[in-house]
């Protein structure tokens, strides 16, 4: 999996859907809405935020959730760092990155930092981002790190299972503080359980839009 780039298309010359896995990066309606409802609220962020919070993130995309957070931390005033760490076998170009960020003028300012820092890991003046490139299946196993909060983000379950199975839900666990969390849009039935077994108490609550559950998850 070594060296593997995103292959995309374009939905409405707008909306980025990978190739390799025939599903969208983001939702076709409201990207930001669904990362603040699903990312953001599902770890309860805002009010957890202090200085040096680490979130950690399955699945790098585009960038939008690391800029939606990043924008959240700006806008919650604390002093300090945010540390955000993703995860991604198959980055993508930046010039492609720019063209999807483009669609959320919110969080314009923040997308044009990540820009010029070539989308990837950079130390930004409140934020540091860091891009580890594999199979998280390796890459999460061997991260000396833990996260507080963490955002489950593979392509669906159905379409990208490895980013979701038991073992991988495991090594989120062990690479999560005592009573951090981790939120993902998806409800499926092989996730929470795996969620679960790994530790976690799982619940399931409204998703966003037209998704009817998504999962909460708290480590015991
Ligand atoms: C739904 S997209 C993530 C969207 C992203 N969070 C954003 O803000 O744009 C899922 C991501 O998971 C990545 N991915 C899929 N399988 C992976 C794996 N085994 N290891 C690491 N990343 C993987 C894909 O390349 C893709 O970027």
């Amino acid at each position: 999996m070594q060296d593997q780039r995103a292959e995309l298309e374009w939905r409405e010359d707008r909306v980025p859907v990978s190739v390799r896995f025939d599903d969208p990066y983001f939702s076709l309606e409201d990207g930001l809405a669904e990362t603040r409802h699903v990312f953001l609220a599902g770890n309860d962020l805002t009010a957890r935020f202090v200085d040096g919070f680490h979130i950690a993130e399955l699945g790098f995309g585009t960038g939008l959730n690391f800029l939606t957070a990043w924008a959240a931390w700006r806008a919650a005033g604390v002093p300090g760092r945010l540390q955000f760490t993703s995860f991604e076998a198959f980055p993508m170009d930046v010039s492609e990155m720019e063209k999807a960020l483009a669609a959320f003028p919110e969080v314009a300012e923040l997308a044009g930092h990540l820009i010029a820092a070539g989308g990837g890991s950079a130390e930004f003046m409140d934020a540091t981002l860091t891009v580890i490139e594999g199979d998280a299946r390796e890459t999460l196993a061997a991260w000396d790190g833990k996260a507080d909060a963490w955002f489950l983000d593979g392509f669906s379950p159905a379409k990208n299972p490895e980013l979701w199975g038991a073992d991988l839900m495991a090594e989120v666990a062990r690479h999560t503080v005592p009573a951090g969390t981790a939120a993902t849009y998806t409800a499926a039935g092989f996730v929470r359980r795996g969620l679960e077994e790994a530790g976690f108490a799982v619940t399931r609550v409204p998703g966003f839009g037209r998704k009817r559950h998504m999962t909460r998850a708290v480590l015991g």
